[in-house]
């Protein structure tokens, strides 16, 4: 086969990323070379994104960058938008030859081939698939931290959201190949795992075994050389007691959970169809806080969902006040097609969802100035991620998920990279902290 070359861009979350290692694995098993430009490559692909309406428009900006100077070049549209806008993307833009989403990508090499063979409409559309992507080829961006997704999909129905309809609905992996591939990433050197899922917590093994999500992240946290393992995205109604057990069990089970609330608002939990009620969530919230091992809280917030009033929205700001999460990811609500929510308007004007984004988040940032303020003088073990040449310090990340940056006066020029040390922080920002390797003083 003649040597091809290929350019893959990502947006959108760390599904998305890992689903991208994967892809880029099998065009690489099939002869491909990957390059740094679109420009320099003959097959230009876009993983995409459409949880919120500027994450769609993206991907429609680069491919009419390409609409005269792309001739020659074979565009492709992945992910998210693929699945959501299906044929019409070759409408919108016709220089576009392959259109696949997520639940498809088992089908690339078949693709691929049709392609090759000079195919100018190639679709990937069906949701209807019990199959998970697993390959042996992932090419895994990070050599310390690698990605595994348990569950692809979603069975929720939250008002806002497009994920059931551009990523399907959930599939497990069998316990047994998450294992398998666990144990081969702690063989090749991978010491950090990351779970991912839609809703990692309704896993459940599709064979006999039928383990649940807390045992499978229980089995993952015992294999030899795994250090740490984390996991994202929870939903509060299916995370249970026994996951917060499993983690007061097992230090290498990061003390670190992402629990989206989206609001405070009975009213609004109500209307976005999330299942649990404020007293539920906060329910989760107390197991956490009386974990022994620190657990640190993160969360989802979207402000000007349809009827959000200010009564609402102060709600929202109360309930950060009650919980005191360590970092939070906010959001102003953005209509999506599908959803539930699109028959209920999008009144609330740009303005005033700016204006409660801009109150939440200053809210959030006094906590968490005071929350990392809390840890100068502690000692916590990082994993040591990059280096800032210019500060001359070392990045890192501890358990609990924060940015650390430090110095190491014995460093002797060798790389840190991938190396597990204590830090004592000494300074501490909004959003990371600062200090110097303990290591020496153990
Ligand atoms: N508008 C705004 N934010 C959204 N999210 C999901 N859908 C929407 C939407 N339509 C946010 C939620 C979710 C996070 C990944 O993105 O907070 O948890
Ligand atoms: Fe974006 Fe959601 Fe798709 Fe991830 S699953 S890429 S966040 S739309």
């Amino acid at each position: 086969m003649t040597a091809k070359t290929f350019y893959l861009e990502t947006f959108g979350c760390q599904m998305n990323a890992h689903d991208s290692e994967k892809v880029v694995g099998t065009l690489l098993a099939r002869g491909y070379t990957q390059v740094e430009t679109p420009e320099a490559a003959e097959l230009v692909l876009y993983n995409t994104c459409s949880i919120r309406d500027k994450a769609e428009q993206k991907v429609f900006h680069r491919l009419q960058q390409f609409k005269r100077a792309g001739k020659g070049k074979v565009f492709g549209v992945l992910g998210c938008v693929a699945q959501q806008e299906g044929e019409k993307i070759f409408d919108k833009a016709p220089h576009v030859s392959l259109v696949a989403g997520s639940a498809s990508y088992t089908k690339l090499p078949e693709m691929l081939v049709q392609l090759e063979a000079g195919a100018r409409r190639v679709t990937g559309l069906s949701l209807d698939t019990e199959e998970t992507f697993d390959t042996p080829f992932t090419r895994r961006d990070n050599p310390h931290r690698a990605y595994i997704t348990i569950i692809e999909g979603c069975d929720k129905s939250c008002a806002y959201c497009v994920v059931p309809f551009t990523r399907g609905p959930e599939r497990s992996r069998t316990s047994a190949s998450v294992l398998a591939e666990s144990r081969q990433l702690a063989e090749l050197g991978y010491t950090e795992i990351q779970l991912l899922g839609q809703n990692v917590n309704s896993y459940r093994d599709p064979s006999p075994a039928g383990w649940d999500f807390a045992t499978l992240l229980t089995r993952v946290g015992e294999i030899q050389g795994i250090r740490r393992v984390r996991f994202t995205t929870s939903h509060p109604r299916d995370f249970g007691k026994s996951i917060v057990d499993a983690i007061d069990e097992n230090p290498r089970l990061c003390n670190h959970v992402h629990l989206p609330v989206q609001s405070g608002s009975d009213r609004m939990l109500g209307a976005m169809q999330r299942l649990y009620t404020r007293d539920q969530y906060m329910r989760r919230i107390e197991w956490l806080k009386n974990s022994p091992r620190n657990i640190s809280i993160t969360t989802d917030i979207i402000v000007g969902f349809p009827g959000e009033t200010e009564a609402d929205f102060l709600q929202t700001l109360d309930l950060l006040d009650q919980v005191q999460y360590d970092s939070l990811f906010s959001f102003k609500y953005s209509s999506r097609p599908n959803t539930a929510a699109l028959a209920m308007g999008d009144h609330i004007p740009e303005e005033e969802k700016t204006r409660r984004l801009t109150i939440l988040q200053e809210r959030q940032r006094a906590i968490q100035i005071q929350r990392n303020s809390e840890t100068i003088g502690a000692v916590q073990e990082v994993h040591v991620e990059g280096r800032n040449p210019s500060l001359g310090q070392w990045i890192g990340r501890t358990s609990q998920n924060r940015t650390l940056n430090f110095t190491c006066a014995d460093e002797n020029g060798e790389s840190l990279i991938g190396k597990y040390l204590p830090v004592r922080v000494t300074r501490a920002g909004p959003n990371s902290l600062a200090g110097e390797s303990a290591a020496n003083m153990l």
